[in-house]
């Protein structure tokens, strides 16, 4: 059998009931971690990760919490510790899209995106934090996007480019305050198929391929690699780091 590279670790996934956080909770539960899988309506999907997580011989808890409310995050994170006593990596990717030009989008779309994307992010990291440092190490990883680097046929989503962007210095600025215990890293997928991106007109859709070095769309697999290469033991000296997983589209 081959070494588990995450083997004793526990791991919180925020919505990872579906998409990406789904790849990253099970990748996660199958190189050893015991996984709290967060969703906040997909209570099937979670209870799907953590069938797959258990069947492959690891523990899975699942727990419903919208990261956007510090009362639901503090929840989410006493149930981590309730059920297995420490938490040493955190992945912030629950996130969500409104697919609308700046004078389409509403307020309310406005305050969700950032609330979820950017706040979600603040809330959970900022609970999770003391018990890493207390414990003298951990991870925190955020699922951002190319977007948020400036990548120009993404700019039509404003709110969602605005909440990955203020991400990107959310990362650094918790990666100057949280060290030496923590490391605290971005990582910046480019167009991954998933619910997310469905609604992406067929036109765009091309666009995206013709703009990618490697003419294909990611999967949701390709970001579960990068986030357990960044909660592994080889990136020990990663900290502050905007990991770009895009094929080749938007090169920086
Ligand atoms: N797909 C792409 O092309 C792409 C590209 C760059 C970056 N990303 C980023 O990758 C992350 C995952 O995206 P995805 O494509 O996998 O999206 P997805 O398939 O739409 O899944 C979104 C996940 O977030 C959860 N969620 C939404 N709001 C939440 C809240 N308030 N509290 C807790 N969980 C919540 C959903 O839970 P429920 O199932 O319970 O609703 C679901 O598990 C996002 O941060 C996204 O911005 C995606």
């Amino acid at each position: 059998m081959t070494e588990q590279r995450l083997a004793g670790k526990v791991a919180i996934v925020t919505g990872a009931s579906r998409g990406i956080g789904r790849a990253i909770a099970e990748r996660f539960g199958a190189e050893g971690a015991r996984v709290v899988v967060n969703y906040i309506q997909g209570g099937e999907g979670a209870a799907a990760a953590g069938t797959a997580i258990e069947a492959a011989g690891g523990e899975a808890l699942a727990v419903q919490a919208d990261v956007s409310q510090s009362a639901e995050v503090r929840r989410l994170v006493r149930a981590a510790l309730d059920r297995f006593g420490r938490v040493d990596i955190l992945v912030n990717n629950a996130g969500v899209m409104v697919a609308k030009g700046v004078l389409e989008t509403t307020e309310g779309d406005w305050d969700r995106t950032i609330d979820v994307n950017l706040k979600g992010a603040y809330l959970c990291s900022k609970e999770v934090a003391p018990v890493m440092i207390r414990q003298g190490a951990g991870r925190i990883i955020n699922v951002s996007s190319n977007s948020g680097l400036y990548h120009p046929s993404a700019m039509r989503f404003t709110e969602y480019v605005v909440s990955k962007a203020g991400l990107n210095g959310l990362t650094k600025a918790m990666a100057l305050a949280f060290g030496p215990q923590i490391t605290v890293n971005a990582i910046c997928p480019g167009w991954i198929r998933t619910d997310m991106v469905e609604e992406i007109d067929p036109e765009t859709q091309q666009r995206i391929l013709d703009e990618t070095a490697l003419r294909r769309w990611g999967t949701p697999g390709d970001i579960a690699a990068a986030a357990l290469f960044l909660a592994s033991a080889d990136a020990d000296f990663i900290t502050g780091e905007l990991l770009i997983v895009a094929g080749g589209r938007g090169m920086h």
